[in-house]
Formats: structure tokens, C-alpha cells, sequence
């Protein structure tokens, strides 16, 4: 089946900077291998809104991942519009940028390498926009300085080297509740090979309300192959992938998260928070 898939990556929409040219041509495909050392540049549209992206610095290049979570973004505007946003692990900034540019009050970022959030930062610019605050951290393994109304959060998977590949998606899940206000929304989007039955149960049991605001089915990523672990746990996943004419088809999800006012009291670091004992009780001392 490996070698059955169709080759769908092309080169041909790369742009690179030194050409006189306009430089923001078309996206290019999912999964492009970018290199590293070579500025490429394009323009991404998000239900009409457009964000102009450099490539810098080996920073996570917006995959289809991105695309399907900004999308969805900017058709429900009103998640984002004079909110207080958190881009948890920015890359170059794309969805951070985008949030801004729907009308976000702030936006807050995070990335584990300080070039890579000058990266963002340089696109950041260049759209017009500004981030509030940069954080050098990894991942949510530190105290926010002050809460949020929206996380937005596309974690690595495919990638990632722990023998559990969700590791970054669980984290999320746990840790997002330290990060919002109660009423505060996570927007996070994975794809079917992560498993939708784990994230769903492990949202309900952080204590988020959640509901699907936009799904998308594709081929496979070439990428996705490169490690025979991780394909021996794709086919291992409940529904991590179909088969459409021998051809591995994946589902991308965009959850969005309310975060109960429940949960966040069970959230509180131990000792700091006030305890409620009744409804009325709960309803005031998170307000
Ligand atoms: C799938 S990419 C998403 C990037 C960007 N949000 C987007 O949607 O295009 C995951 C990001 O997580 C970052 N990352 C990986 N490990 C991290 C860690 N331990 N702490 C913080 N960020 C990390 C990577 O640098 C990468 O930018």
C-alpha cells in the first residue's frame, strides 16, 4: 500500500526570495519539505482573510493542519473577535497572525526555540500586525501570567519521538485549563491517526464542553511514512485511517472547548483556590 500512494506534493508553487517578482504566490502543498536554510514565502487565505508567511529559521512550515484550523477560525470569527488569545507553539506565527487579523484584542505566543519566535515575529510584521508577548517556553510547562479566552493549538504528532505520540495532545488537554478563564474556549485540531475516541474522553474528563466546528478528509501525507513505528500505530488507532481505493485517507478535526466553570476550580494549583460549596457559591468564586 506504501508504494501504492499517489505522489501529490509538487514543487511547483514554491516561491524564493530573491526573485524580483511579487513574492506571495500560492501555498504551496500539504507536506512540503522545506528547506531549511531557504527563505520561501506564500500567501494563505482563511475564508478570504490573507496571511502572507516567510519561511525562516527551519520553523514548522503551515500544513494542512493549519489550514483546516484557520479556516474554521475565520468562519466563526466570533471565537476570536476582541478576545485575549494564546497561540500555543506559534511556528511562523500563522494562526497567532490570522487570530489578530480577525479582530483578536491580543495575542499571546509560544515557541521552544527563540528563532523560531523571531520568525513569527518577522511575519507577524509584515502582515501589519503585532504579537503582545513571546514566550520561550516548552509547551504548557509554565505559569501563564495571565488567562486567556481562546487557546488555539495545533500539536505536533507525526513527529514527535515519545513512544506516545499524543503526548503533546494530552498535554494540552490537561494543562489548558490552567491557561483559561472559565468560559475560556480551546480550538484544537488532530488528525483521525491520533485517535478521536482518546481526545473526546480525555476533554470530558478535563471538564470541557466540546463540539466539532470543521472536519476535512485527504490523503495521507508522504511524510507520515518516514517512521514504521508510527505507520504500525496509525493502523493500530480505532478509524485512523480509511482506505479509498487502496489510497490511506486521514480526518482532521477542529474541537472547540468550553471550559466549565467546574473544571477550573479542579484546576486551581492546590491551596490557592477558594472552594466553593454550593452552585451559587461556584458561580462566584469563578467569576
Ligand atoms: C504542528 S506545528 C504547529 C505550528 C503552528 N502553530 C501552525 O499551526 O502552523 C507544532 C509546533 O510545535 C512546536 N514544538 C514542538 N515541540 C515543542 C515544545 N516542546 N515546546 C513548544 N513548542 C514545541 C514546533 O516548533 C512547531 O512549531
Amino acid at each position: 500500500m506504501k508504494a501504492s500512494i499517489t505522489r501529490t506534493i509538487s514543487n511547483a508553487n514554491i516561491n524564493q526570495t530573491g526573485q524580483s517578482a511579487p513574492p506571495f504566490g500560492d501555498a504551496p502543498f500539504d507536506g512540503q519539505i522545506l528547506n531549511p536554510h531557504v527563505e520561501q514565502f506564500a500567501s494563505f487565505f482563511f475564508a478570504g482573510e490573507l496571511v502572507k508567511i516567510v519561511q525562516k529559521n527551519g520553523a514548522w512550515w503551515p500544513s494542512k493542519h493549519a489550514q483546516t484550523i484557520g479556516n474554521a477560525l475565520a468562519q466563526h470569527r466570533h471565537v476570536v473577535c476582541g478576545k485575549q488569545v494564546f497561540d500555543l507553539a506559534t511556528g511562523l506565527g500563522v494562526l497567532g497572525i490570522l487570530a489578530k487579523k480577525l479582530g483578536a484584542r491580543h495575542v499571546d505566543a509560544s515557541e521552544y526555540k527563540q528563532e523560531f519566535l523571531d520568525a513569527a515575529k518577522f511575519n507577524a510584521n509584515l502582515n501589519g500586525v503585532d504579537f503582545r508577548d513571546m514566550f520561550l517556553e516548552d509547551w504548557l510547562n509554565f505559569s501563564p501570567k495571565t488567562l486567556y479566552d481562546l487557546m488555539i493549538a495545533n500539536p505536533p504528532f507525526f513527529d514527535v519521538t515519545d513512544p506516545n505520540r499524543r503526548t503533546y495532545i494530552d498535554q494540552t488537554i490537561r494543562n489548558a485549563p490552567r491557561f483559561l478563564r472559565t468560559g475560556g474556549e480551546l480550538l484544537l485540531i488532530h488528525s483521525s491517526m491520533a485517535g478521536f475516541a482518546e481526545t473526546e474522553q480525555q476533554l470530558d474528563d478535563a471538564g470541557f464542553h466540546f463540539e466539532i466546528i470543521a472536519s476535512d478528509r485527504g490523503l495521507f501525507r508522504e511524510a507520515y511514512f518516514s517512521s514504521e513505528a508510527g505507520f504500525i500505530e496509525y493502523c493500530r488507532r480505532h478509524k485512523g485511517f480509511d482506505l479509498v481505493d487502496d489510497l490511506p485517507i486521514e480526518e482532521l478535526r477542529v474541537y472547540l472547548c468550553t471550559l466549565t466553570a467546574l473544571a477550573k476550580i479542579s484546576h486551581e494549583p492546590s491551596g490557592s483556590a477558594p472552594v466553593a460549596t454550593s452552585v451559587e457559591e461556584l458561580m462566584f468564586v469563578t467569576a
